[in-house]
């Protein structure tokens, strides 16, 4: 059995293992894509943990994936045990979201997602992401196109709307279906509110309640158990997405696996487990990308800190170390002195006003 079967086979939850498409996950908490992180050494150590669904690549630009980019085919890396998978291609040019989805059947690839939830401005101002949002059946052609062209599970990741006032998201998820979307993720904040504001669950729940029969997967600052449990009683969602929170505890698929497949208490990880892990996804960069893992790397400090244990001093260093040797001299230390810190929260959700400081 493969160690997605073996997962599926451990549960104890009564109920059934969801479908996308064709394809059964091993678990119904998946990972966010998240650019610049959601690489395949964070997804494999992830996985390494246990809990996890489905995963999805970081958004690839379909136009760079056709023409075979270097930093595309980086990102579209993957192994035999990094499955599930899918990889997120965007285009304001739909043609080319065809044909990007058609190059990754070909290559074997078992899922492709759709992003139409970006909010940046570059995606945006090519016609691609969130501003699809604002276009229903230019949306619903291109996601058609994409869903005639291949047989693997076409899935849409989305926000709730373009802003309050045009909150679309239950519309299209409803044209999406009909045209043979396997799954919609939906991200509860419209592409107006970036990443401020809360989540709206009764936004997820309208995007749930418009479709058929196809899983909606919730998305948006679930961070503990609760917070998952908390989104799929409220919205009725099939599945949830866990992109930052991912960052911030990696065990929480394992501990949402224990406690809501297995019915047992979660397993909190030892000093020792933390700091392997820490290692390991280190580990499994540079065999990727050799001495680049470093800057890679970096920025991964100010999520993990808090959760590893990691006295504030040597947070800092990881945030600026430049060989792979300086990272295990860091590690060694963090193994004498873990748990040294005087804060809990991650250091990347403290806030700074914006500019420079003498501004604040
Ligand atoms: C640094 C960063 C990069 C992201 N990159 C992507 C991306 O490539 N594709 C995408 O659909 N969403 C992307 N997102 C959005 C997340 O997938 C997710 O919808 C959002 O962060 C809310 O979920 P969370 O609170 O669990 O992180 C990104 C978010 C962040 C913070």
């Amino acid at each position: 059995m493969s160690p997605a079967e073996t997962q599926a086979a451990a549960r104890t939850s009564t109920e059934p293992p969801l479908k996308i498409g064709s394809r059964t996950m091993p678990s119904r908490y998946f990972l966010a894509p998240l650019a610049g992180y959601t690489h395949l050494a964070f997804r494999t150590a992830l996985r390494e943990l246990g809990g996890l669904g489905l995963a999805t690549t970081d958004l690839v630009q379909a136009t760079m994936l056709l023409s075979g980019r270097p930093k595309s085919m980086e990102l579209i890396a993957t192994t035999p045990a990094d499955r599930p998978l899918s990889v997120q291609i965007f285009s304001g040019r739909p043609e080319e979201v065809v044909r990007a989805a058609k190059w990754l059947e070909d290559a074997g690839y078992e899922g492709v997602d759709i992003n139409m939830g970006c909010p940046m401005a570059k995606v945006n101002g090519q016609g691609g992401g969130a501003r699809l949002m604002c276009d229903t059946s230019g949306a619903t052609s291109l996601v058609a196109g994409v869903v005639n062209a291949v047989q693997i599970p076409v899935t849409v990741k989305m926000r709730l709307g373009w802003d309050a006032d045009n909150l679309t998201a239950p519309a299209l998820a409803r044209a999406f279906e009909q045209e043979g979307v396997a799954a919609i993720t939906i991200h509860g904040r419209t592409r107006q509110q970036g990443f401020h504001g809360s989540v709206d669950l009764e936004g997820i729940a309208a995007t749930v309640d418009a479709v058929d029969s196809i899983p909606v997967v919730g998305n948006g600052d679930v961070r503990t158990i609760e917070d998952a449990q908390h989104m799929r009683r409220v919205t009725g969602c099939a599945a949830i997405a866990i992109g930052r929170g991912a960052m911030l505890d990696p065990w929480l698929f394992r501990k949402l696996e224990d406690v809501v497949e297995r019915g047992e208490e979660p397993r909190e990880p030892a000093a020792e487990e933390q700091i392997d892990f820490l290692v390991r996804h280190f580990t499994l960069m540079t065999e990727q990308h050799g001495d680049y893992s470093c800057t890679l790397f970096r920025k991964f400090a100010g999520w993990y800190g808090a959760r590893l244990g990691i006295p504030e001093d040597l947070e800092d260093r990881l945030r600026r170390f430049t060989s792979i040797e300086e990272f295990h001299a860091i590690v060694e230390q963090i193994r004498e002195r873990h748990g040294e810190r005087t804060t809990t929260i991650a250091t990347a959700l403290v806030k700074v006003p914006n500019g420079p400081v003498e501004r604040w």
